[in-house]
């Protein structure tokens, strides 16, 4: 059986073995579980780098972990993994290598893309990022009219975006704090003009991120700050030069838009948009955090590859991440998986893995396109800890739906914090531990009786528990740590997309709707033809123009 032409999930052993399994345990508790094996806690935890990942609040038994191991061997993950490390086209639909890996390999390393050793590039790459990012942050990079940038925009979407965005918010305490960073992605104008409004053009530097160099929302952004530019310095088209950076695959684009190429940071197409901001995409990062720190953060990235690459599946920590959600998506009905990190600086943290996570395995038909006929990615959602306790976590612990979690967390507050705001990062992570033990343990009927609760209101007040959690732990929130993080999550989505046999690493599913944006679009403006439409939407843009005034 090889990768390319391997049974159907659901018609392997190792699958109804699974199934049966599921069977078995029934309703069986986690409060069972810790009984029947009181040496759990210790023995469900895997310690990666600077990472702990306490797995021991998940519903499996030593039983159930085998078997997803066996079903890992089955479906062919190691095989795919070599040849993704390998540089071998595992983007089937798009013919591609899947190589963000290289992005962080030592310089001495050699991976091949088509014979061509692709490290000393990335490495190229990385020094001029380095040179361009100290220039500006030291103010030798000097704006058109001689003053230094104060500044920087980055604008770009989804993968061009969420990352650079994520990581800036993730390693502020890390940044140049005498200089400004904004994120520009929606097409809706308001964007760009909330992130400039109060800017001066003579210190505002633009990042242009955008891989293939032709999304819409990007252009047109880049267009209108273009223009806001030129405005503000009197028009001379000689500012562009000193104001515009891009970051792409696709130097004609960059040409044709007016940016001098000798500006640009290039990556190639074997880089996913959503496994990009290690590589030039983060330049803006580079900008804020400066080269060394950047080059922690790899580190970190390489320390998961490696674990990945090399560890004994027992101890393998994207597999067993991925594998618990393949467990859970089939065999419990869950539909999402919340992300719930206990830390400020992770705000934007779900919001990148949601791409990460929901772009790579939202398919619903296998590699060979045939439809599938078990459930691939969740829905990923999730916002910072204490904030949805106060929010939605009543449905977490009294819903009914089953939606196991993550909660990430952190040994120490940043040195940056005044004693007084340090103080309070027990309080917070006091609530990470008490969530993770009310969601696995819940609080029984008797318990609420013995509190003396009317008898109307025990139910009310019970708490099933049996809800699952894997908590991961570090000592503090470096860039390096972030990188271990970013990978562990990229590893494991790679996971299961190998057992669920998609592509993990097209995304189609993005195109119609921007080929019908653009269709639809003329329709919206004065006199334009409101022909071609279905009877739903040519209502609602007759509403819409009626609406506007057109
Ligand atoms: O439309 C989806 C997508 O292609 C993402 O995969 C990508 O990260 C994003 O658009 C931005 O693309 P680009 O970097 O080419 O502007």
């Amino acid at each position: 059986m090889n990768v390319a032409g391997r049974d159907r999930l659901d018609r392997m052993t190792e699958w109804s073995a699974l199934g049966k399994h599921r069977d078995e345990l029934g309703e069986v508790h986690l409060r069972e579980l810790f009984e029947r094996d009181p040496d759990r806690a210790g023995r469900y935890v895997l310690r990666v780098g600077d990472l702990h990942i306490d797995y021991s609040k998940q519903l499996v038994t030593d039983e159930t972990l085998a078997l997803l191991r066996r079903l890992a061997t089955a479906t062919g993950v190691a095989a795919l993994r070599d040849a993704m490390f390998r540089g071998e086209r595992i983007n089937v639909t798009e013919d591609r290598a899947v190589l963000h890996t290289a992005l962080r390999a030592p310089a001495d390393a050699v991976v091949e893309v088509d014979g061509e050793n692709v490290v000393p590039a990335v490495h190229a790459v990385l020094d001029r990022m380095a040179d361009f990012a100290e220039r500006v942050r030291s103010g030798e990079w000097k704006g058109h009219t001689g003053r230094r940038i104060r500044t920087v925009v980055n604008i770009g979407i989804g993968g061009s975006d969420l990352g650079p965005a994520m990581a800036y918010e993730v390693l502020r305490p890390y940044t140049a704090r005498d200089l400004a960073f904004r994120f520009v992605s929606n097409v809706d104008g308001a964007d760009l003009h909330e992130a400039v409004r109060d800017l001066d053009p003579a210190e505002t530097l633009f990042v242009v991120a955008s891989k293939t160099f032709t999304t819409i929302e990007t252009i047109t952004n880049a267009t209108s700050a273009r223009r806001w530019l030129l405005d503000g310095l009197g028009g001379d088209s000689a500012a562009v030069a000193r104001h515009f950076v891009a970051v792409s695959t696709n130097a004609g684009k960059v040409a044709e838009f007016g940016i001098d190429t000798a500006n640009m940071f290039e990556f190639w197409d074997w880089v996913g948009g959503r496994y990009s901001y290690d590589s030039a995409i983060g330049l803006s990062l580079m900008v804020a955090i400066g080269p060394d720190r950047f080059r922690e953060m790899l580190d970190g990235f390489r320390l998961v590859d490696e674990h990945f690459r090399t560890a004994p599946f027992e101890e393998n920590a994207p597999l067993l991440l991925g594998l618990l959600g393949v467990w859970y998506g089939a065999f419990f009905d869950a539909q999402s998986h919340a992300v719930l990190p206990y830390s400020h600086y992770l705000s934007r943290f779900t919001a990148y893995l949601q791409q990460l996570d929901m772009e790579s395995n939202g398919k619903y038909v296998d590699r060979q396109g045939r439809p599938v006929a078990w459930q691939t990615g969740p829905v990923v959602w999730g916002t910072p800890g204490t904030n949805g306790q106060h929010a939605y976590y009543q449905l977490l612990h009294q819903g009914t739906k089953v939606i196991p979690a993550d909660l990430i967390g952190f040994a120490r507050p940043v040195a940056e914090l005044s004693d007084d705001l340090a103080a309070q990062h027990d309080l917070l992570m006091a609530n990470l531990f008490a969530q993770g033990q009310a969601l696995a343990f819940g609080k029984t009927a008797d318990e609420v009786r013995a509190e003396g609760v009317a008898e109307e209101l025990v139910p009310h007040r019970t708490f099933p528990g049996n809800r699952p959690t894997t908590t991961i732990l570090a000592r503090e929130l470096t860039p390096s740590v972030l990188g271990q993080l970013v990978a562990l999550y990229e590893h494991k989505v790679f996971v299961q997309g190998a057992v669920w046999d998609i592509d993990s690493f097209d995304q189609w599913g993005v195109e119609l709707g921007k080929v019908l944006a653009k269709r639809v679009e003329p329709a919206l403006t004065e006199g334009g033809e409101v022909t071609g439409l279905d009877a739903s939407t040519a209502s609602l843009v007759a509403t819409y123009r009626e609406l506007r005034g057109r």
